[in-house]
């Protein structure tokens, strides 16, 4: 029988969901592609696309802003919990102890729901900046009923009404972050549920994949670029320097996409016609031209382009997000594509029972 180390290439799943072509450079959610939605639609529409597999007409848009804002609450057990935990664990510990404890009341049974999707969706933004808030010392900030999705997040973190560009900034990024295939914690959330476990379950265990460096990252290494570099001027010698000294470039090339990543393109396109006119864009516009003909110069031939970290990273960083946000903000945004996935998944189940090839002793 095959075997494949880490299932590499191997199909592991029948998806409606996304499609990815990395020689081409196309991510498409359930047939769009993710350019035309970063573009023009809003988190919740998209969302709703993945959910269900069609756009929402303008009353199923209302219906599904409605719930997510109904359920970013927090319960006072929630917020006791999420207290209790000691403040040295990292973030991400805390999103999947809480979305862990958000199980404890018996409602999310399998099999899983759209409507347990939204609840847990809407949660994440809250749990994250409960925590973060806490932790600094500051007063919680309720969320408010007027803010969409992606606005009251921004302003449960600080307490003011985000600029819309800060706002467009942000949703370009979680829409393009919301679905990514076969990913690791989207397999391991497709395995719990596949036993017929429960949402929240499958969440989480998607959530303990997340966290891994070799998955969630974190566009730390791209900011340490940009703050290296912090003139337009020093752009292109710093970057050569760094190549003679046989250096990586973070946010540059990609294991999957042997051509320009269509999120980094997306994002970079939204970041133009929001005008650029952050310092920080400015610099990562001009990192990337210097950057893309060093790498070609220094490795003729294996097409290093940006990837999607490198345009992350420039947003995060012009939105003022701090670098201890760049994953739980990714969990909150690739939580749609790991409940799509969960109610894909469970829909026509079977168990998943792969065999481990024996490579031991017989005596
Ligand atoms: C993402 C990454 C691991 C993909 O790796 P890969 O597809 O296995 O490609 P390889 O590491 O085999 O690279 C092929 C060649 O390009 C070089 N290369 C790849 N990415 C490079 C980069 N960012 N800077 C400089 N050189 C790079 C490699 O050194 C290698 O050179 P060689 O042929 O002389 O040995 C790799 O491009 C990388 O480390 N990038 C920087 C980290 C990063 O941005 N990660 C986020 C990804 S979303």
């Amino acid at each position: 029988m095959m075997y494949e180390k880490g299932l590499k290439g191997v199909f592991a799943a029948e998806t409606g969901i996304s499609y990815i072509d990395g020689q081409l450079g196309r991510l498409i959610y359930r047939g769009y592609d993710i350019q035309k939605l970063a573009a023009n639609y809003h988190f919740e529409e998209v969302a709703y696309l993945l959910w269900y597999g069609h756009f929402p007409n303008k009353e199923q848009l209302f219906i599904l802003k409605e719930e997510l804002k109904k359920n970013r609450w927090l319960s006072d057990d929630l917020k006791s919990i999420i207290s209790l935990l000691p403040p040295t664990m990292d973030l991400m510990s805390v999103i999947r102890t809480a979305v862990s404890a958000e199980g404890g009341y018996g409602e999310y049974q399998f099999p899983p729901t759209i409507s347990q999707a939204v609840k847990l969706t809407a949660l994440i933004p809250s749990i994250i900046a409960f925590r973060k808030r806490k932790l600094e010392g500051r007063a919680e900030v309720p969320p408010r009923n007027n803010l969409d999705h992606i606005e009251n997040y921004l302003y449960m973190l600080t307490g003011d009404i985000p600029t819309a560009a800060h706002v467009h900034a942000l949703e370009a990024y979680m829409i393009l972050t919301l679905e990514h295939g076969m990913n690791a914690s989207t397999f391991s959330a497709r395995v719990t549920i596949s036993s017929e476990s429960d949402i929240v379950s499958a969440v989480t265990s998607a959530i303990g994949t997340m966290k891994g460096p070799l998955h969630g990252g974190a566009p730390s290494g791209v900011l340490e670029l940009l703050d290296e570099i912090s003139t337009v001027q020093d752009a292109a010698k710093v970057i050569r320097d760094k190549l003679i000294r046989g250096e990586k470039l973070m946010g540059f090339g990609h294991r999957v996409y042997k051509t320009r990543d269509p999120r980094a393109i997306a994002l970079k396109e939204k970041l133009i016609k929001l005008g650029g006119q952050d310092k920080w864009l400015d610099l990562a516009m001009e990192v990337e031209e210097s950057a893309i003909t060093l790498l070609e110069e220094f490795k003729p031939g294996r097409a290093l382009y940006t990837n999607v970290e490198f345009y992350a990273a420039a947003i995060m960083k012009a939105i003022q997000l701090e670098p201890i946000l760049f994953t739980p903000t990714f969990t909150a945004s690739r939580i749609v594509g790991w409940t799509a996935h969960i109610l894909e998944q469970a829909s026509d189940n079977v168990i998943y029972r792969p065999q481990s090839k024996y490579v031991g002793s017989f005596f």
